[in-house]
């Protein structure tokens, strides 16, 4: 697949998509101001490389929860990949597996857990969650994901009740049989979140108390998604997370939140010591993800521009985008001077 620039792949998956699902991928919230600022923040940060380093032999491995992974990126949980290709999560699985990366199953997919689970390879698998009320069906998903072999729970906070997208209320896409949570219980059809059934009512209901719950029923080590303040990292560190996931859900539910790379500059300094912090929204360069180092960040995730690969050319499709992720990394710490992921430390940065 020809990725030498994003933008390029955006509008080659673009044209491929009905005009429903690239709404459902693209779209913010409300004014979309989110989704622009969180790519405007990483590229509004100013590097200051060091020279006359050797860096002929660049290191971008990273430990994640205790893991020796190639590198610092992981594809993010994204819904409903049946509308992007006829393979859905199998294909993007595979795809993060060819590139080493580890992927993160969203609750929302379209592929059973077990036959995602199939395609994985030295790369682990970590599933989102959205927390639902029947506690006995957690439970049992809980069970089944375990003994699938996912390695962690990844629980997203950050919206209880769906947020406003204009762009994806004007262009539905219609239930199908196709589209189904199939890992939810019931397998439900797909609903759109703008549904007059869905206004107002708190769909995840999680409090703390739904945390500590999950860390103690959980054999998987439980992380937290969606968090932008430093009080509520260490929060959920103190009930029990192992990570805490810096994330705005790619400005597609509050809109006018801090941006990302604000918010991980707050929260890494704070969980020093204490738990791995990882960061998405708006990741579209090797030097955004070296920036997101530099702020503290251990890995970074990468949403919209995995469903564009998988779009185009499916299991291929997603290999080459973290591939391309990569390759820019790296040429990225080259023209720094750094040549290991510890040496991105926070004078790589303007102040
Ligand atoms: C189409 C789409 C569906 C998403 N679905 C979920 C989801 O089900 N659960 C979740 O935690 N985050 C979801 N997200 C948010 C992503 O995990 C991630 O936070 C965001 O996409 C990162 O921003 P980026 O797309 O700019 O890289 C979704 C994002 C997109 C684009």
């Amino acid at each position: 697949m020809d990725c030498v620039d994003l933008d390029a792949l955006e509008h080659a998956a673009r044209a491929k998509m009905a005009p429903a699902s690239y709404a459902f991928c693209a779209c913010g919230a409300d004014d979309e101001i989110s989704l622009g600022e969180n790519i405007g923040a990483w590229r509004g940060l100013r590097l200051r490389p060091r020279v006359l380093r050797d860096v002929t032999a660049i290191d971008t491995s990273v430990s994640i929860l205790g893991q020796t992974m190639p590198t610092p990126i992981m594809v993010a949980p994204t819904g409903r990949h049946k509308l992007f290709h006829p393979e859905g999560e199998r294909a993007t699985a595979r795809g993060a597996a060819a590139a080493g990366v580890p992927y993160v199953v969203a609750s929302n997919s379209n592929v059973l857990l077990e036959e995602v689970a199939a395609e994985r390879k030295s790369a682990p698998q970590w599933f989102q969650l959205y927390y639902w009320p029947k506690v006995a069906e957690v439970e049992a998903l809980i069970d089944r994901l375990a003994a699938a072999g996912f390695s962690a729970l990844v629980l997203t906070v950050d919206a209880p009740v769906p947020g406003w997208a204009p762009v994806a209320a004007r262009e539905q896409h219609e239930p199908s049989p196709d589209i189904r949570n199939i890992n939810m219980p019931g397998q439900p059809m797909a609903r759109t979140a703008y549904h007059p059934d869905f206004v107002g009512k708190v769909m995840y209901p999680a409090t703390w108390r739904e945390l500590e719950w999950l860390v103690k029923r959980s054999p998987m080590p439980v992380l937290v998604k969606g968090v932008l303040r430093a009080d509520d990292a260490v929060a959920c560190v103190e009930h029990g997370a192992k990570a805490v996931i810096v994330s705005n859900h790619g400005g597609r539910h509050l809109d006018t939140t801090v941006t990302t790379a604000a918010a991980v500059a707050e929260i890494a300094p704070a969980l020093k010591g204490k738990a791995e912090v990882y960061v998405d929204g708006g990741i579209r360069r090797g030097t955004d993800i070296l920036k997101a180092l530099a702020l503290g960040a251990r890995a970074v995730l990468i949403g919209r521009p995995a469903i564009w690969g998988l779009t185009v050319s499916g299991a291929e499709g997603v290999r080459d985008v973290l591939d391309h992720f990569r390759i820019e990394l790296i040429r990225a710490m080259q023209l720094t001077g750094t040549a290991r992921i510890a040496d991105a430390t926070p004078d790589l940065l303007a102040r």
